[in-house]
């Protein structure tokens, strides 16, 4: 690649003030009060993919929020990666908890960040790391090095659980036909241990709803004699887990892939300080499934957590009240090969099984998405590895995240391709909480190291 930096440095301003731009679009898709700014947001993309240099850009309509398609085929015997990505950000709530207002993006030095991070909700998931790409394209388009055909695949419902692409892949597959796709959303360790991630959880999210007398009762005149919704709620969260914080819901493990020994010393070689990780978090210990170590615990071990609970009185003061409901979310994170529509209906059973006489349950399954691992022997990550080396200096950890892409394992059954996840956030960078940033650094890292994997990649295919 010739000039990339100077390309970059040259130009880096006026990337950093087209991102600010996009990141100003409260994009929000859960809410349904910001509709007109995430269609907003696509139209955005859409001009930066034609300014950017694709041939063709349309919005695809779905039943929810469109997708933005993009293309630039250059030659039918040349490969064809697919980039994907997202417009789509979380709420920014709780806002009182940010230092800036989310959707004014602002430049702040952090510790972990000595060159500045871009302080926005969507910033690193996934505004920023979906702009490298078309930032990369730029590059390659403007400097006549852009090596293969490229399609670009931006959808606005990630956040909410992509509950229409799968429609839209399956009808669109000669449309996105590829031999990879290349996604920027996930992280890599630190900026100066590059990982490539290998690996995303499943996910399985239900709402349960415990409802015991017909109506609020008087805690004194009642309180003792009915069964409290909230105290039930409460027992029945706690038996998930046994004591040594496995997962009591019988048949959880039964597909869960094991790894090998071998597989998880590999694991273990990775750079990592508990005490720094606790430092971080402001936490005394530890905490987990015993048996198994922080970072497998986070990544190759399925989870159970309570995402929010809530029922009764929660204003000010003290109102002495038994509720008739309570309710929580809970996200189950899966592992290859634990099937999520299983998982959901296991959990369904269970919970209505151990809940007591005296109150009604309803589990409402959300959405849910299977897992993913890939091999790292393929062109795909041997590029990707490649790429890393160049603009880095060392070569990348293969490294499974604990987050969740369901898309992912979609995109392998459908269009029958690999994903390669180059990923370049970092933990600490607050995704989906207040103060969310991505580093100036790793924005123009990543805008660095992208075409690289293109021009890799196609010598790759090209000599076999
Ligand atoms: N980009 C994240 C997923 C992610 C982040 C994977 C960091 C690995 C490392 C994505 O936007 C996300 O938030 N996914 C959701 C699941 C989705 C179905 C709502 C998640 O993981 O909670
Ligand atoms: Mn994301
Ligand atoms: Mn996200």
């Amino acid at each position: 690649m010739q000039n990339i930096k100077q390309y970059i440095s040259q130009n880096k301003d006026r990337f950093l003030k087209e991102l600010i731009e996009l990141l100003k679009i409260p994009s929000i898709s859960a809410d349904s009060a910001f509709s007109q700014d995430v269609l907003d947001t696509a139209e955005a993309v859409k001009k930066s993919l034609e300014k950017a240099g694709c041939d063709l850009v349309e919005i695809h309509e779905t039943d929810g929020y469109p997708i933005v398609y993009g293309e630039k085929l250059i030659d039918p015997n040349l490969p064809t990666v697919l980039v994907y990505g997202h417009y789509d950000v979380q709420p920014p709530d709780p806002v009182d908890l940010w230092n800036s207002p989310p959707f004014e993006p602002i430049i702040k030095k952090t510790e972990l960040h000595p060159d500045g991070a871009i302080f926005a909700r969507g910033a690193c998931d996934d505004k920023g790391q979906m702009y490298m790409h078309v930032k990369a394209l730029e590059f390659m388009v403007n400097t006549d090095q852009l090596p293969c055909n490229v399609k670009f695949m931006i959808e606005g419902e990630e956040e909410v659980g992509s509950n229409n692409l799968s429609t839209y892949v399956s009808l669109n597959k000669e449309k996105l036909k590829n031999d990879i796709i290349l996604i920027s959303d996930t992280g890599m360790i630190a900026n100066d241990v590059p990982s490539i991630t290998t690996g995303l959880r499943g996910l399985s999210y239900v709402e349960v709803e415990v409802t015991g007398p017909n109506r609020d009762l008087h805690s004194g005149l009642y309180g003792g004699a009915v069964a409290n919704p909230i105290n039930i709620l409460a027992k029945m969260i706690a038996s998930l887990h046994d004591g040594n914080n496995h997962i009591t819901i019988p048949g959880f493990y039964d597909t869960v892939q094991e790894l090998s020994d071998e597989e998880r010393a590999e694991m273990a070689k990775a750079p990592f300080s508990l005490e720094a990780y606790q430092k971080a978090l402001d936490i005394d210990s530890d905490y987990g499934e015993k048996g198994y170590t922080t970072n497998e615990r986070n990544s190759i071990r399925p989870t159970l957590d309570v995402n929010g609970i809530w029922g009764g009185y929660i204003g000010e003061g003290a109102k002495t009240v038994i509720a008739s409901k309570a309710y929580a979310k809970i996200s189950m994170r899966l592992v290859p090969n634990q099937d999520w529509r299983e998982i959901t209906e296991l959990f369904k059973q269970h919970f209505e099984a151990i809940a007591p006489k005296g109150v009604k349950v309803k589990v409402k399954p959300h959405h849910g998405g299977q897992g993913y691992v890939t091999p790292i022997d393929t062109d795909g990550y041997q590029a990707a590895s490649k790429a890393y080396e160049t603009t880095f200096g060392k070569k990348p950890i293969p490294q499974r995240s604990g987050g969740s892409i369901p898309i992912v394992s979609l995109f392998e059954k459908e269009l029958d391709s690999k994903t390669i996840l180059m990923g370049f956030g970092l933990d600490s960078d607050a995704i989906h909480s207040p103060n969310e940033h991505f580093g100036v650094w790793n924005y123009l890292k990543g805008i660095e190291t992208i075409p690289y994997f293109f021009q890799y990649f196609t010598e790759m295919k090209k000599s076999c």
